[in-house]
């Protein structure tokens, strides 16, 4: 019913993935796995809402404020993850990151600490530096191939006052971690004790396989008395690969942070909602669900089929344990070790990995370490693509790990 095996040529569409490869390595047969989009098709439905909205020939200023929209969010979240949402407590923004870039400025001073755990989706470090805030990290501990949450060190550095917000990736990219009930529970109550705010970036929710549970923050906050000190934000743009739409919203259960935000969104001339962009939201949340059911079987399949490829006969390289998203976490440290690197050397090892695959396997990754402290020793890839793209760029990772350390 649905092709995901299907190639598409994306290049000369300016995309961020292929066009981008190209562009910086300038030659043919680059294989781009860098970016944290999908190869596949939009939902058929998707398209078909936007072609029926082009049907009236009229794109004027649009607004986000009205039941089409906030139902069709709320009726998804309670389909998918059982949880009442109020219709009148999502708030439309142009993007994730935009939407924590403002809950920063409402939250914090120029200077005061945010809280992220490394490593950590890469635009965290940035945004909050650009932002003239203070990255304060709390590295997640790795143990028996399994990454959990510093608990001690996270209180350590709330009760010192060093930080005002926490922001959390739920599940955690690059790692794949889904954060259980039990954990977001013990993460609510920590930022209660110590009054830090809570901002859970749930882009990857959606993403999540079938034997595990997706929990969103708002299940473990919903029923305290913490509704502005938590602000959950979402997008469909990664399980209906939507990224181009540039489209989020923030899920805010307190009347006084909606009205900030809301203050933001006119501060910086964003209130208006993107007319293409509402109207694909929409279709997807009221008509996406089989298509993401079918994507994430095919993903979960790409998935075993390319740990199972590296079982058999990539020496060396694993796939990390993961519960959700489609940016696998390869495990490098065995092929490092094998080839003298000692533990301290692991960032000039993970860099020249991704550069000798990308030079001489032409196959464009993200070295572990873009993801900050703890990132060397791994490589992100992305399995949002046709099971030929990955067989391809699968046999030349081996190649390229075969070849042995580089002189
Ligand atoms: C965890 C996470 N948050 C936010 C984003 C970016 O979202 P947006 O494009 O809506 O700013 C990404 C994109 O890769 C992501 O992985």
């Amino acid at each position: 019913m649905y092709d995901f095996d299907r190639i598409i040529e994306r290049r000369g569409t300016c995309c961020s993935q292929w066009d981008y490869a190209e562009n910086r390595f300038a030659e043919e047969g680059v294989l781009p796995f860098a970016v944290s989009d999908m190869d596949f098709a939009c939902p058929g439905s998707v398209l078909d809402a936007i072609r029926r909205r082009l049907d009236h020939p009229v794109l004027g200023y649009t607004r986000w404020q009205n039941c089409y929209y906030r139902d069709a969010v709320a009726d998804w979240w309670q389909k998918r993850f059982d949880l009442e949402v109020m219709p009148e407590d999502v708030v439309y923004t142009p993007g994730i990151l935009a939407t924590i870039a403002m809950l920063l400025d409402i939250w914090t001073e120029p200077g005061e600490g945010v809280i992220i755990q490394p490593p950590v989706y890469d635009s965290f470090h940035r945004l909050i530096a650009a932002h003239d805030r203070r990255v304060v990290e709390n590295p997640l501990i790795l143990e028996n191939d399994w990454y959990s949450i510093d608990w001690r060190g996270l209180e350590n550095i709330a009760a010192s006052g060093q930080a005002g917000v926490l922001l959390l990736c739920s599940p955690h990219t690059p790692v794949g971690r889904v954060w259980s009930r039990a954990e977001l529970d013990r993460l609510v109550d920590i930022c209660h004790e110590y009054r830090l705010r809570l901002i859970s970036d749930e882009a990857h929710l959606d993403l999540v396989y079938r034997d595990h549970r997706p929990v969103s923050l708002l299940a473990a906050a919903g029923h305290r008395p913490v509704g502005q000190q938590v602000a959950v934000i979402s997008s469909a743009a990664k399980p209906f690969n939507l990224s181009g739409v540039n489209s989020a919203y923030a899920i805010l259960p307190h009347a006084g942070l909606r009205e900030e935000m809301t203050k933001r969104l006119r501060k910086y001339g964003v209130y208006a909602a993107n007319a293409l962009a509402m109207t694909a939201v929409v279709a997807a949340y009221r008509h996406g669900q089989p298509w993401l059911a079918a994507m994430l079987d095919y993903i979960e399949d790409n998935r075993r089929w390319l740990a199972d490829y590296l079982a058999s006969g990539t020496e060396g390289l694993s796939l990390m344990p993961a519960g959700a998203t489609y940016l696998p976490w390869l495990d490098c440290r065995r092929l490092f070790a094998g080839w003298g690197y000692p533990p301290n050397r692991l960032i000039e090892a993970t860099i020249g990995l991704a550069r000798r695959l990308a030079d001489d396997g032409k196959v464009v990754t993200r070295a572990g370490t873009a993801f900050g402290r703890g990132g060397q020793g791994f490589i992100r890839l992305n399995i949002a693509c046709p099971r030929d793209k990955l067989r391809l760029a699968a046999r030349r990772i081996r190649e390229v790990a075969a070849a042995g350390r580089p002189v």
